[in-house]
């Protein structure tokens, strides 16, 4: 009787020593999928200060500011207990018990299991403490009083962890667990309805965030992954491209802060996961566009893109993606195919993959109609096939006036190195190459 009473003493002194020092190896899986769940991207402004949030996130309905989530007691984490925190992640309640928006991504954490929520807590707790209260949501009507969420909540939030599925490898399993747990990658490729909630039927059908379209995930013959092998899949998520395609604008930062960082295990998993989805919807029927615009788009190709991506758009794999086949260019929405003519794109550089490279910006080079016209022809050309771009959708993304003196600027790609306790963390930008297109005829971007 003494010997269980003291047994139990013993565990419970252990349990609680567990609690208060959690072990190196418990810091360190928090790190890991803090990086798996791209925590720093959302929660840094100055990358001097990691994970002090007041990050600005613009959602159709206005824009929200992310929190603080390092150790400070008064304005991070430090005084939250560790049930409040698994409640934040895991029910997207609040200490006060109000309910978060869900441009925190926590309607995907919520599949993480307990143990792996309190390492990133853990993990989180060995940051430095700053100081920094971020400016409250300037949401509009109605979603500006919190307690809609609760209404949101009811009708689209589905509380619960990863159900494994045991007809299934534990590969796949984990990869399931990646994809729509921690690393959300469904928060950016499904698409979602006019609440910001994911559309019942069509995960990893691809979504439209932020002026970029992430392209379809599921097996989809052109505009999804059905050409790609795991292998395929994994170059691209560890490096930043594969002999298909180039990742830009947010899924660059996705790449720099969180696949390439992730083991080889884990990128695996997840390229196993995603072959596996079932082909989705197919893709849709398309009439050619008529022999002029075809003429003309091709007229502008062989003036302003031959000399990288060449006349039979094969360009060179890994320094000029090829187009003939590319599932992001025949996506339907062509969002992510204008945002590169029109800013232009550095190349991310990762340590699988360090060499630079750019394509030149064409917003002020090309009008709205050369660029719907270049568009239709690689978009119907060498065997691809993709609705119309109108003139009218390039101007729509093109935003801001062509005048604009940002207008040229490529969009920067946010890396962040999150190291432990010194308080400097650094933002590595990779390095921008000398923009040196092999004609003299070529139009160049301004520098920004
Ligand atoms: C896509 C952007 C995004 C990502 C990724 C993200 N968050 Fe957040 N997070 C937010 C936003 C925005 C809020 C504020 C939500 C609100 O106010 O309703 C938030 C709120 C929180 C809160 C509540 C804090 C408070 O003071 O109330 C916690 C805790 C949190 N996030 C932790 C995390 C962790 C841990 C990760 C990684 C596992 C993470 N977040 C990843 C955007 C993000
Ligand atoms: C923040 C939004 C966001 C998140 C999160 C995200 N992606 Fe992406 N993804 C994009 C965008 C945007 C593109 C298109 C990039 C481009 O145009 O170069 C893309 C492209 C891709 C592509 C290339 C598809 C093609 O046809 O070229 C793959 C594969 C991919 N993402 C996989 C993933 C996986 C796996 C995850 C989760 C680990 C993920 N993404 C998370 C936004 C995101
Ligand atoms: C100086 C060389 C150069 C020129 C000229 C050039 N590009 Fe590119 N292009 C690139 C590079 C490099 C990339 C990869 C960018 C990245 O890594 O995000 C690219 C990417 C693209 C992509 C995205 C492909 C993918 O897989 O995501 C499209 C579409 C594209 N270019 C179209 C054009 C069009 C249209 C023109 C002419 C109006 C053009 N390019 C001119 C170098 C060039």
């Amino acid at each position: 009787m003494r010997a269980i009473l003291a047994l139990v003493l013993l565990c419970s002194a252990f349990s609680g020593e567990a609690q208060a020092e959690p072990s190196a190896d418990t810091v360190a899986r928090g790190k890991a999928l803090a990086e798996a769940a791209d925590c720093a991207s959302c929660h840094t402004t100055d990358p001097s200060k990691p994970f002090a949030g007041g990050k600005r996130i613009g959602t159709p309905l206005g824009a929200i500011y992310s929190p603080n989530l390092t150790p400070d007691r008064e304005t991070g984490l430090g005084a939250w207990s560790d049930d409040e925190f698994h409640r934040a992640l895991r029910y997207g309640v609040g200490r006060d018990g109000s309910r978060y928006y869900p441009a925190f991504p926590y309607p995907n954490f919520t599949k993480m299991i307990r143990d792996d929520l309190l390492a990133i807590r853990a993990y989180l707790a060995t940051l430095t403490p700053v100081h920094n209260s971020p400016p409250p949501p300037e949401l509009r009507w109605p979603l500006n009083y919190r307690v809609v969420m609760r209404a949101w909540n009811f009708l689209f939030f589905q509380p619960g962890i990863f159900e494994p599925n045991q007809q299934k490898s534990t590969e796949w399993n984990r990869g399931g667990y990646l994809v729509t747990g921690a690393a959300h990658c469904g928060a950016c490729h499904t698409p979602k309805n006019i609440f910001g909630a994911d559309r019942r039927g069509r995960a990893f059908g691809g979504g439209l965030v932020q002026g970029w379209f992430a392209p379809r995930l599921d097996g989809a013959e052109r505009s999804g992954l059905k050409s790609w092998s795991v292998g395929d899949i994994v170059e691209y998520l560890q490096s930043g491209r594969n002999g298909r395609s180039h990742a830009g604008g947010l899924m660059a930062e996705v790449v720099a802060n969180s696949t390439s960082k992730m083991s080889d295990a884990d990128v695996r998993a997840i390229a196993v996961y995603l072959k596996d989805l079932p082909a989705g919807k197919p893709d849709p029927v398309v009439t050619p566009p008529p022999q002029a615009e075809i003429a003309a788009g091709k007229a502008v190709y062989a003036h302003a893109c031959v000399a990288c991506h060449e006349a039979d758009g094969s360009g060179t794999p890994r320094i000029y993606p090829p187009l003939p086949g590319n599932a992001n260019l025949q996506s339907v929405d062509p969002s992510s195919t204008l945002r590169v003519i029109l800013d232009g794109a550095q190349t991310i550089t990762t340590p699988r993959a360090p060499n630079p490279g750019s394509m030149p910006a064409y917003a002020k080079q090309l009008s709205d109609q050369q660029i719907a016209d270049v568009a239709n022809y690689m978009r119907n050309s060498w065997g691809n096939a993709a609705p119309l771009v109108t003139p009218a959708q390039v101007k729509m993304h093109i935003g801001e006036s062509r005048d604009s003196p940002m207008r040229n600027c490529t969009s920067e790609v946010r890396v962040f190195d999150v190291p432990r306790n010194d308080g400097h963390g650094s933002l590595k930008f990779p390095p921008v190459p000398e923009r040196s297109p092999e004609s003299g005829t070529l139009p160049l971007p301004g520098h920004c």
